[in-house]
């Protein structure tokens, strides 16, 4: 669908009122309208209303529905869009405020390894990864004419599960440390937030099972995580 909200003013204003006490984080894409050459204009745009008004902004790049979005993971494209919004968030005196950046699951493992060095290097504070896949592959036999049907468009989920950690995998060892990097992607239990907490990520973001198990599930890993994180992988 892209990005159908109501548009960065109408968030950043609702933002504006959100009460204090929880941890919020933008995410930002280019308008469906707008070509790949003049993308930095709308994110910078979005991050001039947003920013101010939360603790951490993600650039995404990787949403799938947005046409020519993920084009702009690309090296070429990717070193001037994170150069130029590094440096608007010096402009705005937020330079401690985290500013990530988003990947897709569907990239080649050695393009992988092109961005995270254009992304060391540009000095954003970390990778989130991922975000939908196209890969229609994981569906399992059993329902794979009835995802065929849906059309097009991101899947997410514990189908996605597999697919994100090897990715995660690649980026965290290319990164060696470099860079945090936050887990995304598949995860709806305490034991895959454990995993990826081991596999060396330093936090975990949920989805697909919000919607399917509530918000109460965030209480049940935290509950769960320290006996978790004692126990073998
Ligand atoms: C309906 C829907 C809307 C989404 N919108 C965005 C978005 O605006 N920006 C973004 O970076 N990711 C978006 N995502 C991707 C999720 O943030 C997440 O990266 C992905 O679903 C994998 O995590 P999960 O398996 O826990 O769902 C969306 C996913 C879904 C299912």
């Amino acid at each position: 669908m892209g990005f159908n909200s109501e548009g960065a003013e109408v968030v950043a204003a609702r933002l504006r009122r959100r009460p204090s006490g929880l941890i919020v984080g933008g995410n930002l894409g280019k308008n469906k309208a707008t070509p790949e050459e003049t993308a930095l204009d709308d994110y910078a745009a979005a991050y001039r209303l947003i920013a101010p008004q939360v603790d951490y902004i993600a650039l995404n790049v990787s949403s799938p529905n947005t046409p020519g979005l993920r084009n702009l993971q690309a090296p070429k494209a990717l070193d001037p869009l994170l150069a130029g919004m590094l440096a608007l968030r010096k402009e705005m005196g937020l330079e401690a405020q985290p500013l990530l950046l988003k990947l897709a699951p569907d990239l080649a493992f050695e393009d992988l390894d092109a961005i995270v060095e254009v992304a060391v290097s540009s000095g954003i504070s970390g990778l989130i990864a991922t975000n939908t896949t196209l890969d229609r592959s994981i569906v399992s036999a059993m329902n794979h004419d009835k995802v065929l049907a849906w059309g097009q468009g991101g899947l997410s989920g514990r189908g996605l599960a597999a697919k994100a950690r090897a990715v995660r995998l690649r980026l965290l060892q290319a990164l060696d440390g470099r860079l945090p990097l936050v887990a995304c992607g598949g995860i709806g239990s305490g034991a895959d937030v454990a995993q990826a907490l081991k596999d060396g990520a330093v936090l975990a973001q949920i989805y697909s099972a919000l919607i399917f198990k509530g918000p109460a599930l965030v209480g049940r890993i935290h509950q769960e995580l320290p006996h978790l994180m004692n126990t073998e992988p």
